[in-house]
């Protein structure tokens, strides 16, 4: 295992991501971590970057002790500013001119021979800056093995420990060769083993859930039918069977079938002990007369919570009565890693708050209010790495392709007032049009696609009458994180079609508009 200490980058997590790809297994931990209280011995470690100058008051440092290791080390951006730093704190300075972006880098050839770190990488190479400090003298000890026009020391060796330092960040794709400089530290430099896979990480979490939860403990946790939180309930059921509680709640603003569809799959396919509530009525009666799009979703938001917490109560009631377990301390989240990331950052500048993402926020009162504690077993995954556990975990491609879905549902796609007959109406084009994707055989090249409505009407001529119907906004987008996004670019039969579908089998609708809007400035859902 290679142990990764986290100074706060935005990009560490893309570390041990890199690593998983290399099938090596890391674990990712503060910075603050120490040698003294980690019971297991590294191969190698990684220092991340980081969002601090190394020689200001309050900035992390890392514990000395594992230098004293002898495995080998790797300092990255802020990482080998902490290498330099500890041999002398004169050797890091704030840069002239902040470098981001694209710098071309050359290893540095010593008797025709690069250093072990860039093996097999001879010559040029376009690798990803994004530092303000730079390191003004090599530290002792140390020798260049690399350079960027900018950066004299754009890659650093110890001249006899296995210790090494690079300003670029090999983890992010911008930089060629990344993984391949990942790879040779890792295996070539560190020895790692190359097994690991999502069968061990499948191993892993179950037996750390079940050490958690304990024999008896139980786990109360939401489901969408979205690929996140039924993998993540998957890996508990697995984890702990029937002691693990599923909730669906039917908000009214689900896609057309949803909640049966959903019912059959976790209960019949994959074994899941869940409850389905039907909270539709209490939704659309909330959300009448709502117009503003942050009303709706602290509506709808706070709703879910109400119903939630009193089914929990219920769960709970009927399994104090049974004698298998005790009380629900758990409660389960499918949160990904870049809903973390988007959420918090170790006390970084960069810690932000997206209101929408549930990111320890859904249950807040829950976990404050009742004691309970938060189980996030895929908070260190990508989505892709999600679907793939999903495929060991025998869920079905159909489910683990799924485009995601919002919480708040279609009512976050209508414009202005939710009502049922506009979720009625949305919801239908939304079946036409996401049937018609899937027909083409181009839903798994989508991200996300969905019909939504406008708040306006407009005049249609439908039987010789005219008539003044609904505007349906269709959008589909290709991302790789959701973070950014490009329209998807359907031809123009296909668009023709969908439109005709809709507008002949959905009544009220008069037009169907594409929305072509890349993110940013456009978000993905309309509101
Ligand atoms: P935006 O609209 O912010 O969406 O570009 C980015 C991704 O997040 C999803 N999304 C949500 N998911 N609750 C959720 O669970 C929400 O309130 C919410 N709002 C947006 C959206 O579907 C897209 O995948």
């Amino acid at each position: 295992t290679i142990l990764t200490l986290d100074f706060g980058s935005q990009y560490t997590h893309l570390i041990t991501r890199r690593l998983r790809e290399l099938h090596v297994y890391s674990e990712m931990l503060p910075c603050t971590q120490k040698l003294a209280d980690l019971d297991w011995t590294p191969v190698g470690i990684i220092l991340s970057g980081g969002p601090y100058s190394v020689y200001e008051d309050g900035a992390p440092h890392v514990d000395p002790a594992y230098f004293e290791l002898g495995v080998p080390i790797l300092g990255i951006c802020y990482g080998l500013q902490e290498l330099a730093y500890r041999s002398c704190k004169d050797n890091v300075v704030a840069g002239t001119a902040r470098e981001y972006g694209h710098a071309q880098l050359q290893a540095k050839s010593v008797n025709g021979h690069v250093d072990r770190l860039f093996e097999n990488l001879e010559g040029e190479m376009k690798v990803w800056m994004s530092h303000g400090d730079k390191l003004s003298k090599l530290p002792d000890g140390f020798h260049t093995i690399a350079t960027t026009g900018n950066s004299p020391y754009a890659g650093i060796a110890h001249e006899s420990k296995h210790i090494y330092g690079i300003q670029f960040h090999p983890e992010v794709t911008h930089s060629e060769n990344g993984t391949t400089i990942l790879r040779n530290f890792a295996v070539g430099i560190c020895g790692a083993k190359t097994n690991w896979d999502m069968g061990k990480f499948v191993d892993q979490e179950i037996l750390r859930i079940r050490k958690l939860v304990g024999e008896k403990g139980q786990v109360l946790g939401a489901v969408s039918g979205g690929v996140d939180s039924t993998v993540a309930a998957k890996l508990m059921h697995q984890a702990i069977g029937d002691r693990f509680h599923a909730v669906l709640v039917n908000n009214g603003c689900m896609r057309l079938n949803e909640c049966e569809t959903v019912h059959k799959t976790l209960t019949e396919n994959l074994g899941i002990n869940l409850t389905v509530v039907d909270a539709s009525k209490l939704f659309l009666d909330g959300l009448k007369g709502v117009l503003d799009p942050e009303q709706k979703r602290k509506f709808i938001g706070g709703a879910f919570i109400d119903v939630f917490e009193a089914e929990a109560k219920k769960i709970e009631d009927a399994a104090a009565k049974s004698d298998k377990a005790g009380k629900i301390e758990w409660f389960l989240q499918g949160t990904l890693y870049p809903d973390v990331i988007e959420s918090i950052s170790f006390k970084g500048p960069s810690a932000t708050i997206k209101t929408h993402h549930n990111v320890g926020g859904l249950p807040k009162r829950m976990t404050e209010g009742q004691g309970l504690r938060l189980i996030e077993p895929l908070r260190e995954l990508f989505k892709d790495e999600v679907r793939a556990l999903g495929r060991e975990l025998g869920i079905s491609h159909e489910l683990v392709m799924r485009h995601p879905f919002p919480g708040p549902g279609i009512a976050i796609r209508i414009l202005g007032e939710v009502t049922p007959e506009r979720v009625e109406i949305a919801r239908k084009a939304d079946h036409i049009f996401i049937s018609m994707i899937r027909e083409a055989g181009i839903y798994d090249d989508i991200s996300q696609a969905f019909a939504g409505l406008d708040s306006n009407k407009a005049v249609g001529v439908m039987g010789d009458k005219r008539v003044y119907g609904y505007m349906i906004i269709l959008r589909a987008v290709c991302s790789s994180d959701f973070m950014t996004a490009d329209a998807y670019p359907f031809t123009n039969e296909f668009r023709k079609a969908v439109a005709t579908r809709i507008i002949n089998e959905v009544d009220g609708v008069t037009r169907c508009l594409f929305d072509e809007t890349t993110k940013p400035p456009g978000t993905i859902e309309l509101e």
